[in-house]
């Protein structure tokens, strides 16, 4: 079996992160999702026996938000002293309690980091994005969302403040005011990632099989990462046979 070797980690910062993440939409919510098919929430005790996949095949990062029902709770149960060996990013600004609202203001984001550090059984985190709505530029110009996460940072609860953007302008916006970005490998993002690189910006890929509708996974994956900006790919899965072919393709190059 494929795995990670210490020769394919990149560099997020002073972190060595796995070049593949696990996204963990599918380990804490199934309404209004949008994947090919429906899907039971895993037991505990499969995504135990996933993480512990994860971990053997040399992935190192996980990505959550509190928009994603019950993943950061779940999360913060089946780390436990394992916690120091993951690189964790969640986020703020996106509240979903059947429908998604968004709160960018100061409060907010401190509470919700406070909430996130609670659920996730850890006094620090390794990253914040804001979850960006539709309006990421007005979203990171116009509330107090990037100062509230550098307050945060400034406390040491947060190592790297980052945005999770749409819009090509709320991509540009991010990479100046940001340690890092996170955005989709689709055509009309590349810009981006030309300027994450121009700048050393590093980027981190979010939904890069389409959510589930890519039509060959090995292209998306190898592609996502041939950005040399990109540190990270971050792929939503609850299947470990699907894990392994993912590390599989990552590392054929
Ligand atoms: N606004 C934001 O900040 C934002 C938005 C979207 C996503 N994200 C992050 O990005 C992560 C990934 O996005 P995503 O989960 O929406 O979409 P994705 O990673 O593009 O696709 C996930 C889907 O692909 C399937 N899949 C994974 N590997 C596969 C393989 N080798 N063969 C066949 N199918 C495979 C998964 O099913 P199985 O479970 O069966 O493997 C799942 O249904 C999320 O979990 C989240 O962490 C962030």
């Amino acid at each position: 079996m494929k795995q990670f070797l210490p020769d394919h980690m990149r560099k997020l910062g002073e972190l060595d992160i796995s070049p593949i993440g696990l996204g963990t939409v599918k380990f804490g919510r199934n309404t209004n999702v949008k994947y090919p098919r429906p899907f039971p929430l895993p037991s505990l005790k499969d995504l135990k026996i996933f993480l512990e996949t994860a971990k053997a095949l040399g992935i190192n990062y996980i990505d959550t938000a509190p928009a994603y029902g019950e993943s950061e709770d779940r999360l913060g149960q089946l780390l436990g002293y394992e916690r120091h060996d993951w690189i964790i990013s969640t986020k703020v600004g996106e509240i979903y309690r059947g429908t998604s609202n968004f709160d960018f203001s100061f409060n907010h984001t401190q509470l919700s980091i406070e909430t996130s550090m609670k659920q996730l059984r850890t006094d620090y985190l390794d990253v914040v994005f804001v979850h960006c709505s539709n309006d990421d530029l007005h979203n990171l110009q116009y509330t107090d969302v990037i100062a509230a996460l550098r307050r945060m940072q400034e406390k040491g609860y947060v190592r790297y403040v980052g945005a999770s953007t749409k819009t090509l302008a709320g991509g540009y916006y991010a990479l100046d005011n940001t340690d890092l970005v996170m955005i989709t490998s689709e055509p009309n993002q590349i810009p981006i990632l030309k300027k994450a690189w121009e700048k050393k910006t590093p980027t981190i890929i979010k939904k890069p099989l389409k959510g589930g509708f890519s039509k060959n996974i090995k292209a998306s994956i190898k592609k996502a990462l041939s950005y040399p900006s990109v540190v990270s790919v971050v792929v939503g899965s609850i299947n470990k046979r699907h894990l392994a072919d993912n590390i599989k393709h990552a590392t054929s190059f």
